[in-house]
C-alpha cells in the first residue's frame, strides 16, 4: 500500500510503500537507522542485517543524505519516537543519489543556512515551523468563516499609503507612480461597506531599514474590517481570534511543537479575555520600572514592549495612543481628543507587537482634515473619502502580522525562520 508518513498509523503491522528522502542515517555492522522524511513527517526506518538481503543492507549503509527513495517496510508501534511508529525496512529503491548535501548534521552558522534556505527548509525544525504556519493560516480561514466574514483580496499595486509614506516600495505603473501594498486596510474598509465583515490575507511590503528579529521587508498580514463595530468590540474579535489560532496549533501540531521544544504550558494559557493597559498607564508603569528615558508622547521601543509584556502571562492590549504616533485614519477618543481609539496587541515572551488595529474615522470633514495634515495627496484618497459621504458608519479593523505570530507560537527567535523565503534588509537570495 502506497502511503505517507502521516498516515502510517492506519497500517500497523502491515507493509507500506513511501516516497521519501534520507534526512539522516546511522549504522553499525548489524543495523542501520534511516531517518526518513516525506514532507508529511519524519519516521525512522530500521534495517536489520540478519533479516534482509546483503544487497539491501549495503544500500542502507551507503545511501547518502537527501537521496530520494521508495522505501517499503512494515509499520511498527514505537513509543519512543515522536511519531509513535517506525518502519521495519524490507526494500529500498533509490530514485536519485544526492552528492555532498551541504547542510550536514553538524552546526552551521545562520548566514550559511540563510544562503541555503531552499534546502534548509527540509530540516526537521524548519519543517515544523512551516507546518505551524500552515495551521495558523488554516485556522484563520476557519475562524473568520465561522464568524461570518467574507474573504476579500485587496490590490497589491496601489496609489495610496495607509501607514505613512516613508516605508513605501515605489514602482512604475506604466507612466504613473505606484507602490507595493503596505496594508490592504483602505480597500478593506471599502469592502466592509459592501460586505459587512471582511478579512484579507496577503503579502505586505515595507521598505523599512530595520534589522531586528521582528522585521521583514515582505511579510503576510491578515486584515479583518467590520462595519458597525466599535473600539471595544474590535478588541473582543482580536482576543477571540488569537486564542483560536493558538488553541488550534496546540491541538493539531503536537509533533511539531515537541520537535521545536516549545513550552506548551505557556500557550495553554492563551485564552480570551486578554488584559488591557492604556498608553498612559503603560508610560507610568515603565517609569516606575526604571525606564526614565520614556515620557508621554514617545513611541515604545522593543525593550519597553518586552517589559510590559513580561508583566502578563497572556498577550496584552496597549490602548489609546497619542494621535501624533499613529496613522491619519484613526478615530479620536470622544472624551480625550489627544488620543485615538486604537490598540496594539503585544505578544508574550518578547515577540513584540503582533496586531495593530483601531476604530476608523467616519466623519468626512475630520478625515479630510487629517489627510491634509499628513500631507497626503487628496486626489489619491478621493475614493476613500467617498466611504464617508455615502452612508458612513462606525467601523473598525486590525492587521495581524503572520510571521511574528508564527515566531511566537513556534518559539523561534527570529522572524526569518517563520516565512519560507525571507526578504531582509540585505537578502533577496534565494
Ligand atoms: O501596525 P501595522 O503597521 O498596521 C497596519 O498596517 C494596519 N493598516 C492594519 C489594519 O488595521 N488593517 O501592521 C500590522 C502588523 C503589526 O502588528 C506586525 O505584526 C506586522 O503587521 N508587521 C510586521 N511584521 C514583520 N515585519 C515588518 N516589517 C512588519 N511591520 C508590521
Ligand atoms: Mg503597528
Amino acid at each position: 500500500m502506497k502511503t505517507t508518513i502521516s498516515q502510517v498509523h492506519k497500517y500497523v503491522d502491515q507493509e507500506v510503500k513511501i516516497g521519501a528522502w534520507i534526512a539522516n542515517k546511522r549504522s553499525s555492522g548489524k543495523i542501520a537507522f534511516l531517518q526518513l522524511r516525506d514532507g508529511t513527517g519524519f519516521i525512522q526506518g530500521v534495517v536489520v542485517k540478519e533479516d534482509v538481503a546483503e544487497e539491501l543492507f549495503q544500500t542502507a549503509k551507503s545511501i547518502t543524505q537527501e537521496s530520494s527513495v521508495y522505501v517499503t517496510g512494515v509499520v511498527q508501534k514505537d513509543e519512543r519516537s515522536p511519531l509513535g511508529y517506525e518502519l521495519l525496512v524490507k526494500g529500498i529503491e533509490v530514485l536519485h543519489q544526492s552528492v555532498d548535501y551541504p547542510i550536514t548534521p553538524k552546526e552551521h552558522g545562520t548566514e550559511f543556512l540563510m544562503d541555503h534556505r531552499h534546502l534548509w527548509l527540509r530540516s526537521r525544525r524548519q519543517h515544523a515551523v512551516m507546518k505551524i504556519r500552515n495551521e495558523i493560516i488554516r485556522a484563520t480561514y476557519e475562524f473568520f468563516n465561522e464568524q461570518g466574514f467574507a474573504k476579500v483580496d485587496p490590490p497589491i499595486l496601489t496609489g495610496s499609503a495607509p501607514e505613512g509614506t516613508t516605508e513605501l516600495f515605489a514602482t512604475k505603473y506604466f507612466d504613473e507612480d505606484a507602490f507595493l501594498s503596505q496594508s490592504g486596510q483602505l480597500y478593506m474598509e471599502a469592502s466592509a461597506m459592501a460586505l459587512g465583515k471582511v478579512f484579507s490575507f496577503g503579502p505586505t511590503f515595507r521598505a523599512e531599514k530595520s534589522k531586528t528579529r521582528r522585521h521583514l521587508i515582505e511579510f503576510w498580514m491578515i486584515e479583518p474590517e467590520m462595519a458597525f463595530v466599535e473600539f471595544e468590540e474590535n478588541l473582543e474579535v482580536q482576543e477571540q481570534y488569537v486564542s483560536y489560532i493558538v488553541q488550534s496549533v496546540l491541538k493539531n501540531c503536537t509533533i511539531e511543537l515537541k520537535t521545536l521544544g516549545r513550552d506548551t504550558s505557556k500557550l495553554e494559557n492563551i485564552k480570551a479575555p486578554f488584559p488591557r493597559i492604556s498608553y498612559d498607564d503603560a508610560i507610568k508603569f515603565l517609569n516606575e520600572k526604571g525606564f526614565d528615558d520614556i515620557k508621554w508622547g514617545d513611541d515604545f521601543g522593543a525593550p519597553h514592549e518586552t517589559a510590559i509584556a513580561e508583566h502578563y502571562e497572556k498577550p496584552v492590549f496597549i490602548t489609546k495612543y497619542p494621535t501624533s504616533l499613529k496613522p491619519f485614519y484613526m478615530q479620536p477618543d470622544a472624551e480625550r481628543e489627544e488620543v485615538v481609539l486604537c490598540a496594539d496587541l503585544i505578544a508574550p515572551e518578547g515577540y513584540g507587537e503582533i496586531i495593530g488595529g483601531s476604530e476608523r474615522i467616519h466623519d468626512y470633514d475630520l478625515l479630510k482634515q487629517r489627510i491634509e495634515e499628513h500631507k497626503l495627496p487628496l486626489e489619491s484618497y478621493q475614493w476613500y473619502l467617498d466611504l464617508r459621504k455615502y452612508g458612513s458608519v462606525p467601523h473598525s479593523g486590525f492587521g495581524l502580522g503572520l510571521e511574528r505570530t508564527v515566531a511566537w507560537i513556534s518559539g523561534v527567535e527570529h522572524v526569518r525562520e517563520s516565512i519560507p523565503f525571507p526578504r531582509l534588509l540585505n537578502r533577496l537570495y534565494p
